[in-house]
């Protein structure tokens, strides 16, 4: 393999990528985790990779490629080069609609279903969470139902991604000020505990929301998700623009075995089923139902 020593890095050149070698990388991606670069990803590509050249002192992608096929590339390098090609954009409360549509409809239609009771867990799945901001916003949308309503609620959120580096954010349920603008300052202040250490522009997640959400990987390609339960309702937003329409087919008929009867779905905004699935009622854009 060709390195360079850390001396020479100053002067690292933005490697070429030729057409083949994108060929090479992107069928490697979409086997891995399904997503589906077009052509016009390639800088894109060249741009997110170098970063991994750049870690590893490797000077061309064909070594890079070579590499991530030895067994060490395979156990220790495939999931760095996830994650430096994910695109991880999110937001506390992103559309929404979807926690307004949540919280007028859905959480009551659980009540009623006789959900208001400890005893009774509603599972929401979370699923392309990316550093957390979606499960934690779920949680306190169902947070304060359950408060407002004087209602005694179990539930549990599982927020999961492919991508290592933002599940460890998600874990931690630290966020800088800025990122926290979308939260009202009411839900600020009871969800959240200002930093006491260096940086006193971090908010923690207080315990008592994040006992209710866990974070682990998840591949949205495998075959079994592993959750260890039926779910009651699934977030998949903005994650399925990235996979080509046959991968869409097969995920929404895997979400549909994973939702529990009258389970709902949110896609995201800029997503539809509309020839990926019929097995769901359609509710309202981008909100699904699975039959009673
Ligand atoms: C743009 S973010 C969306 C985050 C959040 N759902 C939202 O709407 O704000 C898409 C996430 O999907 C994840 N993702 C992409 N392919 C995946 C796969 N095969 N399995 C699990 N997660 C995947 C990415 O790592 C990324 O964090």
């Amino acid at each position: 393999m060709t390195k360079v020593n850390s001396s020479e890095n100053i002067n690292f050149k933005l490697p070429e990528m030729s057409d083949g070698q994108f060929q090479l990388f992107s069928e490697l991606i979409y086997s891995l985790c399904g997503i589906n670069l077009l052509p016009k990803k390639k800088m894109m590509l060249v741009s997110r990779l170098y970063r991994r050249l750049r870690a590893l002192n490797i000077i061309d992608f064909n070594d890079y490629y070579n590499f991530l096929l030895t067994s060490d590339g395979r156990r220790d390098e495939i999931i760095n080069m996830i994650d430096a090609v994910s695109t991880n954009k999110t937001q506390f409360f992103r559309e929404p609609e979807h926690f307004a549509y949540l919280t007028a409809k859905v959480l009551p239609e659980f009540i009623e279903r006789g959900y208001a009771n400890k005893n009774k867990t509603l599972n929401v799945w979370s699923a392309g969470c990316s550093t957390g901001e979606e499960p934690y916003s779920i949680a306190i949308s169902l947070s304060e139902f359950c408060q407002k309503n004087k209602l005694e609620c179990g539930f549990k959120i599982t927020g999961t991604d492919i991508s290592t580096r933002v599940l460890e954010t998600a874990s931690r349920a630290v966020y800088r000020e800025d990122v926290l603008t979308p939260v009202p300052k009411e839900l600020l202040k009871k969800y959240f505990h200002k930093s006491d250490g260096m940086d006193k522009d971090e908010y923690t997640i207080v315990p008592e929301l994040k006992k209710h959400v866990s974070i682990r990987r998840v591949n949205l390609m495998d075959s079994d998700f592993k959750l260890g339960a039926l779910m009651d309702i699934i977030f998949c937003r903005n994650v399925i623009i990235y996979f080509d329409k046959q991968t869409q087919i097969n995920l929404f008929h895997k979400f549909y075995s994973t939702l529990n009867r009258a389970g709902f779905l949110f896609i995201g905004n800029s997503e539809s089923l509309h020839n990926i699935s019929n097995e769901f009622t359609f509710l309202a854009p981008t909100v699904y139902k699975k039959e009673e």
